[in-house]
């Protein structure tokens, strides 16, 4: 079975409550269940880390190299800012897919670089809760090697 890693950076943890106008009731737990989910249709298994600390983010993509087959990453304000993230994902062999629940392109300024874009397949962005289902998906394509 292949193993996707799911990383959510810092204040994810307070989905549900924080500002649920923007990323909508459903907590992070939901999240992860319904990419699991996904992930066991397609035969693949999950493993989620969230954390608020960028080097333990960094840290997570270098265990999952040579361990993992793909990573799914919503690195919440770091996708913005984190090039010691960016140079983690450059140094992982396999796909990796940009993931936010809001459109970060049309908000602020400041989210609409994204320094993730450059060493990742593709950004699913926008689409809620919907978005870990439609970026299992797409890993799941990726690892099958279709388009
Ligand atoms: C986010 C978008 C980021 O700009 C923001 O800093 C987040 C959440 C999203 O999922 O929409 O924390 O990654």
């Amino acid at each position: 079975m292949s193993l996707v890693v799911l990383l959510s950076g810092p204040n994810l943890n307070l989905l549900g409550e924080r500002e649920p106008a923007i990323y909508g009731t459903q907590t992070l737990a939901d999240h992860v269940a319904r990419a699991e989910a996904t992930a066991a249709r397609h035969g693949l298994t999950i493993e989620h880390l969230q954390s608020n600390y960028e080097g333990a983010l960094v840290e997570a993509v270098h265990a999952a190299r040579g361990r993992a087959d793909a990573l799914i990453i919503n690195a919440g304000a770091l996708s913005h800012t984190s090039w010691s993230l960016h140079d983690a994902v450059a140094a992982f062999d396999g796909p990796a897919v940009e993931l936010h629940l809001s459109n970060p392109a049309a908000r602020e300024p400041f989210r609409h670089t994204s320094v993730l874009a450059p060493v990742t397949a593709g950004l699913v962005a926008g689409f809620g809760g919907l978005g870990y289902e439609l970026a299992v998906d797409a890993v799941a394509q990726l690892l099958k090697g279709a388009s």
